[in-house]
């Protein structure tokens, strides 16, 4: 099969992936946990390159959750300062060399050091006709984004709400649900991803360490996310018993 027709047989709109196993990775090799990250970071483009590849329109990363504060301050300094030069130095000319690339931050920014603030709206404002969305979750957590769609549809007047006013007042409202989620790094948890989004997605989950995520595994994950039958609810077509 052509490699961008993958996706579209398979109907794999969305991957979201827990990006963990970084501090552990960097801490084997006797590194600063810094160090992990670091490679995380170059792990990261890697694998949205090779999910870009085989036609997946909507990538979503685990970058730092709201409760990733309570690490010690230099890992978070560390962590912030990180991410901004990756989206200064990586991404934002990789933008410019893809219009058909489109970055989304879901989180609240406000509490962002305001350099990493400014280069993330600098981001999102380019490319806002791009087909391949990088949702980058950066001060991410489930349940806060459901307090925060909630007063949000408050304030707009609603006084009733549905599942479709939900997801449309969600920080992935440009995205559909993803329908496969890869957790690294051994432990098989959610740890407050997606929470709303993850309602029917296909969950797997590895021992790799995330620096060692690679486009092999990709293919793996692919492999077996053809083997899952998802029925939502329902009855296999093929096979109803
Ligand atoms: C979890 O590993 C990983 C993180 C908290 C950070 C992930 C961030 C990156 C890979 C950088 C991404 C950059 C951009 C621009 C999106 P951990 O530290 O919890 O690992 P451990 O479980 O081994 O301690």
């Amino acid at each position: 099969m052509v490699n961008e027709n993958v996706a579209e047989a398979l109907s794999l709109r969305h991957i979201a992936i827990i990006m963990d196993g970084n501090g552990r990775w960097a801490t084997k090799r006797g590194l600063p946990r810094i160090s992990g990250h670091h490679e995380g970071a170059k792990a990261l483009i890697k694998v949205m390159k090779k999910v870009r590849s085989l036609g997946v329109e909507h990538l979503s990363v685990f970058a730092f959750s709201t409760e990733n504060w309570k690490r010690p301050k230099e890992e978070v300094n560390g962590l912030m300062r990180l991410i901004e030069r990756m989206i200064r130095e990586r991404l934002l000319p990789t933008l410019n060399d893809n219009p058909d690339l489109c970055v989304r931050f879901l989180g609240d920014k406000t509490p962002l050091p305001p350099s990493l603030c400014e280069a993330c709206l600098c981001a999102e404002e380019k490319n806002p006709e791009g087909k391949f969305f990088l949702n980058v979750a950066l001060n991410y957590g489930g349940r806060d984004e459901l307090v925060h769609a909630v007063n949000s549809a408050i304030r707009d007047g609603h006084k009733t709400l549905d599942e479709k006013t939900i997801s449309s007042y969600l920080y992935t409202a440009h995205s559909p649900a993803p329908d496969l989620m890869i957790r690294t790094g051994g432990e098989c948890r959610i740890s407050n991803f997606l929470l709303w989004q993850l309602s029917y997605t296909e969950l797997i989950f590895t021992d790799t360490l995330w620096p060692d995520f690679d486009e092999e595994e990709i293919d793996r994950c692919v492999a077996e996310f053809a083997r899952r039958r998802r029925r939502y609810g329902g009855l296999d077509k093929e096979n109803p018993v």
